[in-house]
């Protein structure tokens, strides 16, 4: 049985077929891959995208979603192996899963990590254990990373460049008010590299390298597939004749869950918000961000308003990549 956890288990092809798929969807084409069938999306953290396109989406291939908010509509969940359960948890995966896979098809869950111990939250121990217990296909719905958004944001870049191997796409961190998941940045390196990119990631600091895992494998695919992946904290070498631009905000690992060390460093960062000028020393270059986004803090409303962003493109491609998942994975012999 197939999941859809994270892209680094799907061979550059298989993703190809994906968007392929998603490409005819977002051109008119229609399939009742889920008639008599239903989808349980189990969110643990706030969404409006992901909640939205894949309802929408499940619809639209026939089928029926089920959309459970596990922040109070459902019983609080353990996951952990041999847990004595006499805290706040009433329920465990291990049932959860089982249960869940009796009454619908597909699982799609959301589950933010908790700042608590990135030893133990980078083995993205909820989704995993969903995927142990369950016995249909689970789809990851962001957990420390973001697979469906990747696909949409790899649709929009093949649409707006054609081929984007050898294109530079860089991935620049831009301020927030406070640390944020490292999800979409392991998933944008993820991507951009596995098709063959000249990935470039701006930071601060050297404090905001991602995990080795997305580090390493980001080398290793540009390795594979031809392109390259270097860090710099250099805006000016960062920009320069990047193609693409890619904006995500997120916290240092070194100061996972105990912020108020992060504060100097974050600091550096202060200056790095995507405006005109930065965009005017890229090659005509597009810019874009998963949402949900603050403009004027992450992106500049000169550039957010400028035919150059694909946010609003990218997060329609949402709709178009999910509904390729799904069909897939329901056709998988599940
Ligand atoms: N990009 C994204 O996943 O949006 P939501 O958090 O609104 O679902």
């Amino acid at each position: 049985m197939r999941h859809f956890l994270t892209t680094e288990d799907w061979s550059r092809a298989e993703l190809q077929a994906l968007l392929d798929r998603a490409r005819a969807f977002k051109a008119g084409a229609k399939s009742d891959a889920l008639a008599g069938k239903s989808v349980a999306l189990v969110f643990f953290n706030p969404s409006l995208r992901t909640r939205t396109s894949f309802d929408v989406g499940a619809r639209q291939l026939g089928g029926h979603a089920v959309v459970l908010d596990a922040r109070g509509g459902t019983w609080p969940m353990e996951f952990a192996p041999g847990a004595v359960m006499d805290g706040d948890a009433e329920e465990h995966v291990a049932e959860a899963a089982r249960v869940l896979s009796r009454y619908v098809d597909l699982i799609a869950i959301r589950c933010f990590p908790k700042f608590q111990d990135w030893a133990a939250e980078r083995e993205d121990p909820l989704i995993m254990a969903f995927a142990k217990h369950a016995t249909v296909p689970i789809i990851n719905m962001e957990t420390i990373v973001h697979p469906c958004q990747e696909l949409a944001l790899m649709l929009a870049l093949q649409a707006k460049l054609g081929g984007v191997k050898g294109k530079t796409f860089l991935l620049t961190w831009v301020p927030h008010p406070r640390p944020l998941n490292t999800a979409v940045a392991n998933s944008a390196v993820l991507i951009a590299s596995k098709f063959g990119m000249n990935v470039r990631m701006l930071i601060p600091d050297e404090v905001y390298k991602l995990d080795p895992r997305y580090m390493d494998a980001a080398t290793r695919f540009a390795a594979e597939e031809g392109g390259s992946f270097t860090v710099t904290t250099d805006v000016q070498a960062a920009y320069s004749g990047a193609h693409a631009v890619y904006a995500k905000s997120w916290g240092a690992l070194p100061f996972y869950g105990q912020w108020e060390g992060e504060a100097p460093l974050r600091a550096k960062g202060a200056g790095f918000m995507i405006d005109e000028a930065k965009m005017a020393l890229t090659d005509n270059g597009v810019v874009s961000h998963c949402l949900p986004m603050r403009r004027n803090v992450k992106i500049a409303d000169a550039v957010v308003d400028s035919p150059a962003f694909l946010g609003i493109e990218e997060a329609e491609n949402r709709l178009h990549v999910q509904k390729a998942i799904m069909e897939t994975l329901a056709s998988s012999g599940a």
